[in-house]
């Protein structure tokens, strides 16, 4: 039998200011914003629990709660819908967290980055391999989700899994790089945000990661000497002078919804797949193109 640990427990750090958003964000959270008709933390939580999550986490600011709310039971709602009788909408608001699902929730007083949220979550975690999330961005995949992915791969060799995609090269500088090893799917190294010009391989890493607990000390070293932000990609980078750390190229398409382009993208792709929008926004696409005014 496997000795690796079973991953979970998930966090979802979900304190950042969204100000590529704003004014939508100024008191709305970005994983708030619907895609079509649902926020985009309701697709990361289903990710999750797909993928067997037991737990999630929540790192919040202060003007979070409406995700709480959102998970949480909506009493009046929920008899109005009752009495009118529309059992469908009733089904879309009712258990969206199924009852066996743990849901927790930490705040990040300020927003010092992703690493100090990650850290933030630290003693909910323990000593244990956990998930993380970023529910801007979007995956959509034909088969096993992507966090599925990285913890079927965890679970050969209980090694941290980062999920990557293939970037152009101009855009390497917006993002965690790997250098992979020459054969496996190992990474050589880790960093932020390189020159383009320099970077070590086109391969960003993305909203998905399988990380063993030894990231929390990296953190409070990250933490000692950042002067900036607190990137999680750092405390990888020192993760792997101990350990394997491993990348996934996951099957799926990844919409980065925390820019505009890609909220749009996504809004667009997931309505052509309903049945009840597809033809209209098509028609309306269609219309659009040949007047030229797209
Ligand atoms: P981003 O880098 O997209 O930052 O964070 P942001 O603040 O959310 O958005 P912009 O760039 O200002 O538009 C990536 C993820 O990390 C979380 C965010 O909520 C998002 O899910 N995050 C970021 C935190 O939880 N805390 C932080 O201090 C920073």
């Amino acid at each position: 039998m496997s000795s690796v640990q079973k991953v979970r427990k998930a966090i979802f750090p979900v304190a950042g200011l969204g100000t590529r958003f704003l004014p939508a964000t100024k008191s709305i959270p970005k994983e708030m914003l619907p895609i079509v008709d649902k926020p985009l933390i309701q697709y990361a939580v289903e990710e999750a629990i797909a993928a067997g999550i037991e737990t999630l986490i929540f790192v919040t600011s202060r003007k979070k709660h409406t995700i709480s709310d959102h998970f949480d039971q909506a009493f009046e709602l929920e008899t109005r819908l009752a009495a009118s009788g529309n059992s469908e909408l009733l089904d879309t608001i009712r258990n969206i967290i199924p009852s066996h699902i743990t849901r927790a929730e930490v705040p990040q007083i300020e927003p010092l980055g992703l690493g100090h949220a990650v850290n933030c979550a630290r003693e909910l975690v323990g000593d244990e391999p956990c998930a993380i999330i970023l529910a801007d961005d979007l995956i959509k995949s034909r088969g096993k989700g992507c966090l599925q992915q990285l913890i079927s791969q965890f679970e050969i060799g209980g090694n941290s899994v980062l999920a990557v995609q293939r970037v152009a090269d101009e855009d390497t500088g917006r993002y965690g790089i790997i250098e992979p090893t020459i054969d496996g799917c190992q990474l050589n190294s880790i960093i932020e945000k390189p020159n383009p010009e320099n970077t070590p391989s086109n391969l960003a890493v993305v909203g998905r990661y399988i990380l063993t607990p030894e990231i929390f000390p990296k953190l409070d070293i990250v933490a000692n000497q950042a002067s900036g932000e607190i990137q999680l990609t750092d405390a990888i980078a020192l993760l792997l002078e101990d350990q394997i750390v491993e990348y996934c190229e996951f099957e799926g398409r990844r919409y980065d919804c925390g820019s505009k382009a890609g909220f749009i993208e996504a809004t667009v792709d997931y309505a052509l797949e309903r049945a009840d929008l597809r033809d209209k926004v098509l028609a309306h696409i269609a219309a659009t193109v040949s007047k030229g005014t797209a």
